[in-house]
C-alpha cells in the first residue's frame, strides 16, 4: 500500500518512524508540492488542500487527532466518497481524565483561592464545598467526554452530561438536544465542554448560555476555542457569575500577547495540551484500521462532514 502523509507541526521524522514501525510492510512517504503520484491511504493533520484535491482513489483518510473541524473545512477540496476517520482515543482519553480531574478537584478543594492567599502569604482557612453542591456538567457524551464522566465519577461528583442524541449512561444524569440544554446548564456547577467544533456547536458558551450556569460556576474548556465567545466569558468572570475558568484552548493560538485573559487571575491557561497525540498509540491505532478495511471489515471513527463531526 502507498500511504501519503502531512502534519502541519509535527516533526515528519519523528512520525515516520512511529508509522514504519506499525506498518512495516507499507510504503510511506512525507507529501511533497506538487505531489500527485499514486496512494492508497493519507495520514494527515491540518493538510493543505492540494494534497487531497481529486484524490478520489484514496480508500481513506486518516486524521491524527480527534476534532476533524480543520480538515473538514477543505469542504470541497476533500475527495467525494473518501472516507475520513478520526482518532479514538488514542491515549487522549486518559489524559483528558488527569486535565479535568485537576480543574476540577482545584476548584473544588479551593486550592485556587489558597494559591492566591499563598501570594498573600495570607494564612486562613475556608469553609469546605460540599460535593452535592459541586455538580459537574459535561458538554458532550462521545469517546472523551465518557472518558471523563468515568474518570470524575471515582470523586462522587454528581454527572450531568448532554448530547446531541439521547444516551443512558449509568452514573449521568444525560440530557440531550436543544430541549434538554437549559435544564442541563441550569444543573451544573462545573461545565465541561468536550464537544466536537461544528455549525452547531459554534459559540455556545455564549453569554445567554453561560448565564444559565448557576450564580459561582466554572468553566473548564478542553474542546476548541471557537465554542467559546470569549468576550462574553470574560464579562461574566469580572461580574463574577463565573468564579473561574481553565481553558486550553482559544480563537486565536498561540493566544496573543496582551489578550485580556492572560492579565485575568481567574482565568487559568494552558497551551492546547490536555490531550496530546501519542504517535505510537495512533499509529498503532491507524494501522489497525488499514488491516481491517483490507479485509473488508467496519471500523470505528468515521466521519459524518455532514453533521461535522
Ligand atoms: P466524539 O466521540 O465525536 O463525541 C462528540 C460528542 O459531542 C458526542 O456525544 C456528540 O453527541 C456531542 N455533540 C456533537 N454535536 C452536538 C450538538 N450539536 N449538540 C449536543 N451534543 C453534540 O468526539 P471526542 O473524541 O469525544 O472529541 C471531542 C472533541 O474534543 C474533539 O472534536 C476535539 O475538538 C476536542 N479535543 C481537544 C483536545 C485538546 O487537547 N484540547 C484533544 C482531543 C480532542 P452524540 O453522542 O449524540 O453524537
Ligand atoms: C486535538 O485537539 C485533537 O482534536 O485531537
Amino acid at each position: 500500500m502507498k500511504i501519503i502523509f502531512h502534519a502541519t507541526g509535527g516533526n515528519p521524522d519523528h512520525w515516520l518512524h512511529s508509522l514504519n514501525l506499525a506498518l512495516p510492510q507499507h510504503d510511506i512517504r512525507v507529501w511533497q508540492e506538487g505531489d500527485t503520484a499514486p496512494a492508497d491511504y493519507a495520514i494527515v493533520w491540518k493538510p493543505p488542500a492540494a494534497m487531497l484535491a481529486g484524490r478520489s482513489a484514496l480508500k481513506a483518510i486518516f486524521n491524527l487527532g480527534a476534532g476533524v473541524d480543520a480538515i473538514l473545512q477543505l469542504g470541497d477540496a476533500l475527495p467525494a466518497g473518501v472516507p475520513v476517520i478520526r482518532l479514538d482515543d488514542a491515549g487522549m482519553g486518559i489524559q483528558m481524565a488527569e486535565y479535568v480531574s485537576h480543574a476540577l478537584l482545584r476548584y473544588f478543594r479551593r486550592f485556587d483561592s489558597y494559591e492566591q492567599q499563598r501570594q498573600a502569604q495570607h494564612w486562613r482557612f475556608l469553609k469546605p464545598f460540599d460535593k452535592q453542591d459541586f455538580p459537574v456538567g459535561i458538554l458532550g457524551l462521545g469517546v472523551l467526554g465518557q472518558r471523563i464522566a468515568h474518570a470524575i465519577a471515582h470523586f462522587d461528583f454528581p454527572i450531568h452530561g448532554w448530547s446531541r442524541t439521547p444516551k443512558n449512561i449509568e452514573g449521568v444524569s444525560c440530557y440531550a438536544g436543544q430541549q434538554g440544554l437549559t435544564a442541563f446548564l441550569q444543573a451544573s456547577k462545573v461545565l465541561v465542554c468536550i464537544l466536537p467544533l461544528t455549525d452547531d456547536t459554534s459559540g455556545i458558551l455564549n453569554r445567554e448560555n453561560l448565564q444559565k450556569l448557576p450564580k459561582g460556576a466554572y468553566l473548564i474548556n478542553v474542546a476548541r476555542g471557537a465554542h467559546v465567545v470569549e468576550e462574553d466569558l470574560l464579562a461574566l468572570v469580572q461580574e463574577e457569575h463565573i468564579a473561574g475558568a481553565t481553558l486550553d484552548v482559544f480563537q486565536q493560538e498561540p493566544l496573543p500577547a496582551g489578550h485580556p485573559f492572560w492579565s485575568e487571575p481567574r482565568i487559568s491557561i494552558t497551551p492546547h495540551i490536555a490531550a496530546l497525540t501519542l504517535r505510537d498509540e495512533s499509529a498503532r491505532q491507524i494501522a489497525g484500521k488499514i488491516q481491517a478495511l483490507q479485509q473488508g471489515q467496519a471500523i470505528s471513527g468515521i466521519v459524518d462532514a455532514s453533521r461535522g463531526y
